[in-house]
């Protein structure tokens, strides 16, 4: 219950350190939420303040998805000594579940913040890098052809529990959480998608944004 307890506060508000909402407010002094898409992550910082604060975002959005996973790992497997269904990734993701609940609805700055997908990409890393591997695949592909990072981001988080359970049942087959884990991730795709309901919106009556254009005002 302590080690459970642990990852939860901890990644939760690790997560809600914002990095988009963070960057944003020290390099441009202004708030990302009131500008372009007004969700405060990568893709939109890059539509609205160009490649050097979208690179700090991604440097700190990468930092922040690995130090939560590989915190809560230590403490509750070196320190703690505690072990879930003798698996290493059980704790791993439910810290990237919750740094992403922070990340997206983050205490810290009225529970509005981002839509998680490169937050769960970055914990996928420390987690499972051929899962991560997999899924960016699919988003590159779909980013590719479409030229939406919305539909490469919602088909992403779909490949993310496919490969998870794919992965861990057929490839890593001395791992004992597959459905924990698969369930974690079905967890983290329904949270990306409904995040993304105004992006399906916008999909649907052809008034999305393609990846590129520049946008100041949502
Ligand atoms: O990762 C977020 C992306 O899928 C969409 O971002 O700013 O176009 O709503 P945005």
């Amino acid at each position: 219950i302590l080690a459970i307890l642990f990852t939860v506060i901890f990644s939760y508000l690790f997560g809600s350190l914002n990095s988009a909402i963070i960057v944003c407010r020290l390099w441009k002094k202004q708030d990302i939420r009131d500008y372009g898409s007004k969700n405060a992550g990568l893709t939109n910082v890059l539509r609205v303040y160009g490649k050097g604060p979208a690179l700090a975002t991604l440097l700190c959005d990468l930092a922040k998805g690995v130090i939560a996973v590989v915190v809560c790992r230590l403490l509750v497997h070196k320190v703690m000594g505690v072990e879930f269904f003798g698996d290493p990734h059980f704790i791993g993701y439910l810290a990237g579940l919750f740094v992403m609940l922070g990340h997206c609805f983050p205490v810290f700055y009225g529970f509005h913040g981002g839509k998680g997908v490169l937050l769960a990409a970055t914990t996928l890393l420390a987690i499972d890098p051929l899962t991560c591997l997999c899924a960016l695949v699919v988003f590159a592909v779909l980013l590719a052809i479409t030229k939406y990072v919305s539909v490469g981001s919602i088909f992403a988080s779909i490949a993310y529990p496919t490969f998870t359970f794919i992965l861990q049942n057929f490839v890593y087959k001395d791992n004992y959480a597959v459905i924990p884990n698969t369930i974690m991730g079905v967890l983290i795709c329904i949270l990306i998608i409904s995040l993304h309901h105004a992006n399906i919106k916008r999909l649907m009556n052809g008034t999305e944004n393609k990846f590129g254009q520049k946008k100041k005002e949502a």
